[in-house]
């Protein structure tokens, strides 16, 4: 399983290497199976229009039923999608290019009723490599029709990992939160992590929205939120969420940070999700982090958010600086909630960060190991909860 952190390096795609799509003489629909489909059966490639005699629109259309269903929770959405009119509506195809879809398969195809169109080809019974070799197949046919040159560039990148995705939004179902977060995803390039959602800021919503009540948040003793790193904005945008469902957002302060090329998007996800004007989101560099000091004065928060801020050697240090200097000293109940991927590459830098905090005198009052996903597939992860040492 390849976590891009774990390299620190873009893979490129290297789509040249597909097979060539062998062309079926086919004037109309495929019709090899005699119209005998039956709803379990899954679809083969020679469902899918013929390049050669297939017209433009019918191939548009297959393209975008093909495009994937939004993300929840770093998995593909099957549920979501019911209706043959939601999907259509989903994956932008007209009434009227749906007859045409239709009329073209015709009666006696495989495919001849709109509801196995529409739900049987986004299936995934169609192999990587079989979609990829269709898709340079159709790249090379339809060289002059923008609308599917577009279509296929996507989904040839689609299907080349995120690290070469197009830009996406994602949804997340929180435990314990009745909103669904939804957060855009600039394409990923290898200086923007902050671009896409980690599966470390999921981990740490659904802990953190889990244990939110009144008492909880009592537990604090004072209502200022600082998230570093926030990224796309997971964590910060859940926690805000939940003290809006609780009633009680407007009686805190939060702020969302991380460098100056991510804001811009964190931003974006704020609005998204109606928080705009109920959260604040600015520039915290960690390596310096004087003009968010000047910006705010006051500069001690009551809470802590952090997901998934070592990559580098430099990390620990940096991070536990800013630990240091924006968790409260006079409020001793303040706490700084940290989620950390354990990925093998960095088991060092984990070590440094566990023994600089140490050496700032914070103390860990809770620890939990757990398990979860990230684009590649299962992530371990621990979670710590921290608290100045009392003299
Ligand atoms: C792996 S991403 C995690 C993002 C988000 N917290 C999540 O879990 O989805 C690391 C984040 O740390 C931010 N970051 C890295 N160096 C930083 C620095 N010097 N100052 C502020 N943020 C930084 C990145 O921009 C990125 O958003």
């Amino acid at each position: 399983m390849f976590d891009p952190l774990d390299l620190y390096e873009v893979a490129e795609a290297n789509v040249e290497e597909t097979l060539t799509f062998v062309e079926s003489n086919s004037v109309g629909a495929p019709e090899y199976y005699e119209n005998k489909i039956d709803d379990d059966s899954p679809i083969d490639i020679l469902d899918l229009p013929s390049i050669r005699y297939a017209p433009e629109n019918v191939v548009l259309c297959v393209l975008r039923l093909l495009r994937p269903n939004t993300q929840v929770n770093f998995h593909a959405d099957t549920e979501g999608v019911v209706s043959i009119d939601s999907i259509r509506k989903q994956k932008e195809i007209s009434e009227n290019v749906m007859d045409e879809v239709i009329n073209w398969y015709g009666p006696n195809a495989r495919l001849n009723t709109v509801e196995k169109i529409f739900t049987k080809i986004p299936s995934n019974s169609l192999s990587k490599d079989t979609l990829l070799s269709y898709y340079t197949s159709v790249l090379k046919h339809f060289t002059d029709n923008k609308d599917i040159v577009k279509e296929v560039t996507l989904r040839i990148s689609e299907n080349c990992g995120r690290n070469a995705m197009p830009s996406t939004y994602r949804e997340f179902q929180i435990n314990n939160l009745k909103k669904i977060v939804k957060l855009f995803e600039p394409s990923l390039t290898n200086d923007n992590l902050g671009w896409k959602t980690w599966g470390s800021s999921l981990i740490l919503s659904n802990i953190l929205c889990d244990r939110i009540d009144e008492n909880f948040l009592k537990s604090f003793n004072g209502k200022r939120i600082l998230e570093l790193g926030s990224g796309t904005g997971l964590v910060g945008i859940s926690v805000a969420s939940k003290l809006e469902e609780i009633g009680v957002l407007d009686e805190y302060e939060i702020y969302l940070t991380d460098l100056p090329e991510i804001v811009t998007n964190l931003e974006k996800n704020i609005s998204i999700n109606q928080l705009a004007n109920r959260v604040v989101s600015d520039v915290l560099d960690w390596t310096n982090p004087e003009s968010f000091v000047s910006n705010y004065g006051d500069t001690r928060f009551d809470v802590l958010l952090i997901s998934d801020p070592i990559y580098s050697s430099k990390h620990p240090q940096w991070v536990v600086n800013m630990i240091d200097n924006f968790l409260s000293q006079d409020n001793h109940q303040a706490r700084c909630y940290l989620q950390i991927p354990i990925r093998d590459k960095f088991a060092n830098e984990r070590e440094n960060l566990k023994k600089l905090l140490v050496d700032k005198n914070f103390e860990v009052v809770k620890e939990m190991y757990s398990k979860g996903f990230d684009d590649w597939g299962e992530v371990k992860y621990y979670y710590r909860e921290l608290k100045r040492k009392s003299d």
